[in-house]
């Protein structure tokens, strides 16, 4: 046994407390808040022991049992919760890893060999290695404990040295327990104009399955992440909550399961709807990351965890500010030319914004990008229409004094290209089969490194020739359609994971050469929104639905996992029956941009935008980085209010919305949260109506934090569609 002894630190602890520990070998992964406890067993296989809050007393550690699970009738039986079970065991639940050998059996068993730690950008990485013992099989299971944070990130690698390729059937992430008498799911649906919408349910016995098939647009109709309240329904400031969310741009599935004893497994990871894996010899097969947080305060603790870890570690220049733009696809879809560009471009300025993006259907001339239906891959500008080409757009945006941004969709063709007439076999498409289509178009087919190639090279040309170009929107607007891939030949099962390795190579390229160039990304609205795509991506475009009673919905759920400051926001003329105001003030909790010709604002409405990016700009700090307190929310009032303090609790706004109060409805206080409670705070309505008077109770007073927390502020009014904006700025 004394071979199983590490030589960690914790170790050494867990080792001095007692003579009976001496034989046993537990890792423990752990944050300030959290542990995760894994032992391994007398059999020699690894054990989850304990997942929870953080144990005071490393001498309890030796009280947790490898073997959880008493049989209905007192028996102990002999399965434990096994870290990383496997197909053909004794467990006879949902396995993390399903694997056909290449003899054809379908069994394999994991045994521990050792364990090593290494100091990573914000945490410890502990990584696990086992093995089978009848095939030269390895696992390693890597843990990544942010201690700060609370967050740990945690994924798999599988190798063999076995003499044919392997099949690989199931290969989560991750697995992770808990044994608690409830367990309440939160999970997001979607759909185009529809993202990030909330619902629960309690899970029962059996199999709870959350996941896609889209392959590109992957997360269209659900996103990658999910919240079980453990012990009752999730809730915004109690209770134990599981925050869990897969960075993998593709297909993927949640699989919850509780088994006979009440247990609860879940189970992150790539779908492995068709897609099983032929692993060749030596050939490492590293699963998505998996990113959770324990939150003992509810989700809203959960959220800030999050935020804090991704602008740390995850998100491109997560750390750095954003530009606010005036973008143009709402406002001219594909009907322009470059002097109806340098007009906006010159109306971006006078708006206050940073830059003018240029949307869809600047490009293609043997086919021109009219429409949708013709021009996807080739990323040529259309001369007629733009005959400086980028140079002369990239000109008019200095001559404005505004940056430069553009959209591509380098991922898609539309049949009706130049790029398909010459490389039909660089498309996923069926060679034997009628072509569907989805918004006329085809994808290309990024397991191949000649796509690859050309990929990078929409923007590397781009950049190339117009270095000054600031800004790219990258939209994704199909699913992978005809599923089927010239270049994989007989390796079809693998195009639905390969094709997203290959567009992370790519943004792997785009930004090792462009460390420095912002990027959105997009498909469709909010179809694509995950950990390992942001972090070659600023932030994501949330929805193409900005009515902003709808985009506080999709805002309050995008933000229980995304900070403010990856979430893309903009002002347009969907739903004009609401003042431009409150679509404004809706948009200014995220990162704000505008879609909307100026021409259709009074000089009013344009004299209060002005003021809002203004505002925007001064207290992005404290917006875009501080800590954000879901107050009221949409769900469960006819009103919303989400308040954001900086870090050194000084200065803070409060984002509150009227959406559809009832007839003398009785109004809540807004209690904050997050201030210092010994610091007096000036309280003032921001972001008003050019000549109008703040109507706001609490307006122009100074107030103690004890007193904002405890008492509260009054801004929701019997309204329709209204918002106050409040700054408090510590005295
Ligand atoms: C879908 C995006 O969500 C929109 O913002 C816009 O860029 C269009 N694509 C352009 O085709």
């Amino acid at each position: 046994m004394k071979k199983f002894i590490t030589a960690t630190l914790l170790m050494t602890t867990v080792i001095s407390a007692g003579a009976q520990n001496a034989e046993r070998n537990i890792i423990r992964i752990a944050t300030d808040n959290t542990d995760l406890v894994l032992e391994v067993g007398p059999n020699n296989r690894l054990y989850q022991t304990y997942l929870g809050p953080k144990l005071m007393h490393d001498s309890d550690i030796r009280n947790l049992s490898w073997n959880q699970i008493a049989g209905s009738d007192g028996s102990v039986s002999t399965r434990g919760w096994e870290a990383y079970s496997t197909s053909g065991n004794e467990d006879f639940f949902e396995p993390a890893l399903g694997i056909t050998h290449a003899d054809g059996n379908m069994s394999t068993y994991l045994y521990y060999q050792n364990h090593t730690r290494s100091e990573v950008p914000g945490g410890t990485l502990t990584s696990i290695n086992l093995k089978d013992d009848k095939y030269p099989v390895n696992v390693t299971i890597n843990y990544v404990a942010y201690p700060k944070e609370n967050v740990i990130k945690t994924w798999t690698e599988i190798s063999h040295k076995e003499k044919k390729p392997i099949t690989l059937s199931q290969y989560a992430s991750a697995m992770l327990y808990f044994n608690e008498p409830q367990y309440w799911l939160t999970e997001f649906s979607s759909d185009w104009a529809k993202e990030a919408q909330m619902s629960s349910q309690q899970l029962q016995f059996g199999k709870k399955v959350i996941d896609t098939k889209l392959g590109s647009r992957a997360a269209m109709f659900t996103h990658p992440f999910f919240e079980v309240g453990l012990n009752g329904p999730v809730k915004e400031n109690s209770g134990e909550v599981l925050m869990g969310t897969l960075g993998w741009t593709g297909n993927f599935r949640f699989t919850f399961e509780v088994d006979n004893a009440g247990n609860l497994r879940v189970l992150p990871g790539i779908n492995p709807y068709a897609s099983n894996y032929m692993l060749k010899a030596d050939e490492v097969f590293t699963t998505p990351e998996f990113i959770f947080t324990l939150s003992y305060d509810g989700a809203g603790q959960g959220s800030r965890n999050l935020h804090d870890w991704a602008r740390k570690y995850e998100l491109k220049d997560g750390e750095g500010s954003r530009l606010t733009l005036l973008n143009n696809w709402e406002n001219t879809g594909f009907n322009f030319n470059q002097d109806v560009l340098s007009k906006l471009m010159v109306e971006a300025k006078h708006l206050g914004v940073d830059m003018f993006l240029l949307d869809d259907g600047w490009f293609g001339n043997k086919y021109p990008r009219k429409n949708d239906r013709a021009g996807l891959g080739d990323w040529e500008v259309t001369h007629d229409k733009l005959p400086g080409g980028v140079a002369a757009l990239v000109k008019a945006a200095q001559d404005a004094d505004v940056k430069f941004g553009i959209w591509i969709e380098p991922e898609m063709v539309n049949p009706k290209s130049e790029l398909y007439e010459k490389h039909p076999d660089w498309v996923i498409e069926q060679p034997n089969r009628e072509t569907y289509y989805y918004r006329n178009q085809l994808v290309l087919d990024l397991s191949n490194p000649k796509v690859q190639d050309y990929v990078f090279g929409v923007v590397d040309n781009i950049l190339t020739e117009n270095p000054d170009v600031a800004y790219f929107k990258w939209d994704c607007n199909s699913p992978i359609t005809n599923i089927y891939s010239p270049y994989a030949k007989d390796h079809q099962s693998q195009l639905y994971v390969d094709h997203v390795r290959g567009i992370y190579n790519v943004l792997k390229r785009i930004k090792d050469k462009y460390p420095n160039v912002p990027m959105m990304l997009c498909s469709g609205g909010g179809a694509r929104c995950d950990y390992e795509a942001l972090k070659y991506f600023t932030e994501f475009w949330c929805s193409d639905n900005t009515n902003p009673i709808e985009r506080v919905f999709i805002q309050w759920g995008f933000s229980q996992f995304f900070p403010a400051k990856a979430m893309a926001a903009h002002v347009t003329s969907w739903n004009r029956n609401t003042s431009i105001k409150f679509r404004t003030d809706v948009a200014a909790m995220c990162k704000l941009g505008f879609d909307i010709g100026l021409h259709e604002l009074s000089a009013d409405e344009l004299a209060y935008c002005q003021q809002a990016v203004a505002n925007w700009k001064r207290l992005q700090p404290t917006v875009m980085d501080g800590d954000q307190y879901r107050l009221v929310s949409p769900y469960e009032t006819n009103h919303a209010a989400i308040e954001c303090v900086d870090k050194q609790k000084n200065s803070a706004v409060l984002f509150a919305y009227d959406l559809a109060p009832r007839y003398q409805e009785k109004l809540p206080a807004v209690k904050l949260q997050g201030l210092d409670p010994n610091k007096k705070y000036l309280v003032k309505e921001i972001n008003l109506m050019p000549g109008s008077k703040s109507r706001f109770s609490g307006n122009d007073k100074t107030f103690t934090g004890d007193y904002l927390m405890k008492v509260g502020l009054r801004p929701f009014t019997d309204r329709h569609n209204n918002s106050t904006v409040i700054e408090l700025t510590a005295q």
